[in-house]
């Protein structure tokens, strides 16, 4: 098949075109590198099956394709708030320009959505029949509700023009390719602990997030790319939970590291507690995550010994 993988320069989306390209299809990457670069697509850059092209999703483009994976948009806090106003946009006029080209053309059209959309929830854990918990005028709500303008586009395209829709809410994932700086929890720890610099928890480190290995992740979009029993919502994620001062000390051991654990306080509207429920992707998927966390974070630690 021809695919359009669109932020398939970034971290999940360059292990996508891997994937993608290793199972025998065209792919094309379109990226504007704002968080992405070309250094996580070297083992594909001159294959004669893969294009890349810098474009920025929030103008209109046209490629004849059978699949479209919609992933561009900064998912990290202090690139998604560096200019929240572009989160938006990136998120809303992404949808509507992957869901035009999906009608246009009869693509299937897959979007990267998140965990986010439960916001804090004062549910546990979440399935997806739960509306959520979102502050709509926060630091975190340009993309927060942008992922959840960009799933209600979605969905009306699927019941107004019968766009062939697939949405995943993604939660926490991590591995090879994550930004350095991107502050999220996982490659902050690693990062600190090889620096040799103190492993920043924020508040007194009780509260918990699941974590899922990309290759986890990678193997979750494809199979509900394929199948074709619900459009989604599908949550997909790793059900175990873990303490953020858990997290802290596992990275410590795990990189034989000397750093110590300080405390911080809490950003604003940070969750307190996060955790998929993933029985919709273990029934019509057959899917669930099998890389546990102390693999999956040796080979993330070996990735970020060989970059730094
Ligand atoms: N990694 C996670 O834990 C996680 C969790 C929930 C949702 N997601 C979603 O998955 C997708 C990929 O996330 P990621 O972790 O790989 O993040 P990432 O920041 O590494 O990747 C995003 C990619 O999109 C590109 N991009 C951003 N704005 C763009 C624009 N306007 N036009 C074209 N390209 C643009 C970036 O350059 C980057 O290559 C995102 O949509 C994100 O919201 C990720």
């Amino acid at each position: 098949m021809r695919i359009l993988v669109t932020g398939g320069a970034g971290f999940l989306g360059s292990h996508l075109c891997d994937r993608l390209v290793q199972n025998g299809h065209d792919v094309v990457c379109l990226d504007n590198f704002f968080t992405g670069n070309k250094a996580n697509l070297t083992g594909l850059l001159g294959h004669p099956r893969f294009e890349l092209v810098r474009h920025d999703v929030i103008d209109p483009f046209k490629y004849e394709v059978d699949r479209i994976f919609n992933l561009a948009c900064p998912a990290s806090p202090p690139h998604y708030q560096y200019n929240p106003i572009k989160t938006t946009k990136t998120s809303v006029m992404g949808a509507i320009n992957c869901l035009g080209l999906a009608k246009r053309v009869k693509a299937r059209v897959f979007q990267a959505s998140t965990s986010e959309v439960y916001g804090d929830p004062a549910v546990h854990p979440q399935p997806e029949s739960y509306w959520g918990n979102v502050n709509p005028i926060g630091r975190r709500s340009c993309y927060d509700e942008g992922k959840r303008c960009a799933e209600t586009l979605f969905f009306d395209y699927h019941r107004e023009n019968k766009v062939d829709i697939r949405v995943v809410r993604i939660f926490n994932t991590y591995g090879p390719r994550m930004h350095p700086n991107d502050g999220r929890v996982v490659s902050n720890f690693i990062v600190q602990a090889l620096r040799g610099e103190d492993l920043t928890v924020y508040g007194n480190g009780a509260q918990t997030r699941s974590f899922c290995y990309v290759d986890d992740m990678i193997e979750g979009f494809v199979r509900m790319m394929e199948q074709t029993e619900t459009v989604g919502p599908v949550n997909l994620g790793n059900p175990g939970e873990f303490t953020m001062l858990g997290l802290a000390e596992a990275v410590l051991k795990l990189t034989r590291s000397k750093s110590k654990i300080v405390h911080q306080p809490l950003p604003v509207d940070d969750p307190r507690q996060r955790r998929p429920d993933i029985a919709l992707a273990r029934k019509v998927l057959k899917w669930q995550p099998k890389v546990p966390l102390t693999e999956g974070l040796k080979r993330t630690i070996a990735y970020f010994r060989k970059t730094l």
